[in-house]
């Protein structure tokens, strides 16, 4: 199964590396469409399949197509592999606000993945969601969803309704996380802690309490509870963080991305 990523950049990069990882592909099958001559001759050096500069050669080889440009790049790169596609292949398209009708029309062609993807793909703790048209058959999907699981782990949607909202949640998601840690790195400065200590004590709460989550079935609700006795300190936190109505704020900061992304798709 021979697979083409056409955009050599960040993300295309992350999908190569962790194909050839997890043995999901060999260099062989691998192909990579770099429109940057500098982006293509470090690509190279990578040893990581076959770079190439033109769609001629490349693009009608290819079983599995992903499509990994930037979302202002997409009409020109559709313009330019157009014609050398044809309907057996199935394109992968982690564009962001790239509508799957769009792909089909600017490609001409039906079997078409749609993903969004995360930053933590790159150290292979992404969360990606994805959907499909009509006319990708389940051994198609099957096949792909093994390729994205190698940077993480997957949930497939029925619309892209939800590609939207999984921007909203695990695409932006990381970003507010920072925010979080950045908030308590900042609190822990405060109370005299150098820069070091107050981020390692930090970072290895969160690590801490993200492994344990996932480690059990409670509910968030559940740790929290667990966590506060009745009159102590994290009771006291949870306490001012309700009068500041701080979930709130969250939830409604995930609501503006969401709004975000709608309007971005309907941009493109
Ligand atoms: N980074 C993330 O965490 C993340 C998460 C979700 C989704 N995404 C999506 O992933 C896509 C790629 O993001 P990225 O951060 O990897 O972008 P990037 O680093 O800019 O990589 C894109 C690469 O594609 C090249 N390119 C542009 N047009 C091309 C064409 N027609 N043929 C071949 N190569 C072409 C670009 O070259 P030039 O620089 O010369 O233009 C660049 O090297 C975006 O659509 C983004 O929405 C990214």
């Amino acid at each position: 199964m021979k697979i083409l990523i056409i955009g050599g950049g960040n993300m295309g990069l992350t999908y190569a590396q962790s194909f050839l990882r997890t043995q999901n592909a060999s260099k062989d099958d691998m192909m990579i469409l770099e429109k940057s001559p500098d982006r293509a001759a470090e690509l190279s050096k990578k040893d990581i399949g076959t770079v190439f500069g033109d769609s001629d050669e490349c693009v009608p080889l290819a079983d599995i197509v992903i499509l990994a440009v930037k979302p202002q790049d997409a009409k020109i790169m559709f313009a330019s592999i157009k014609e050398k596609v044809h309907h057996q292949q199935v394109f992968l398209s982690i564009m962001a606000g790239v509508k799957i009708d769009q792909i089909k029309e600017g490609l001409g062609t039906s079997k078409v993945i749609r993903a969004m993807p995360n930053l933590p793909a790159q150290i292979g703790r992404g969360m990606t969601a994805f959907t499909s048209s009509e006319e990708v058959t389940r051994i198609e999907l099957i096949t792909v969803q093994n390729l994205l699981n190698t940077t993480g782990k997957t949930v497939y949607v029925e619309t892209e309704k939800f590609i939207d909202a999984a921007t909203a949640i695990s695409g932006s998601g990381p970003a507010y996380v920072f925010l979080f840690m950045d908030s308590m790195i900042s609190a822990a400065r405060g109370m005299g802690f150098s820069p070091a200590e107050a981020e390692l004590l930090v970072s290895q709460t969160f690590l801490g309490a993200t492994e344990l989550y996932n480690s059990g079935d409670y509910t968030c609700q559940e740790w929290i509870h667990r966590v506060s006795s009745k009159g102590g300190t994290t009771e006291a936190a949870m306490q001012s963080f309700d009068q500041q109505e701080v979930k709130n704020h969250i939830i409604a900061g995930a609501n503006a991305a969401l709004q975000r992304a709608i309007e971005l798709g309907q941009g493109n």
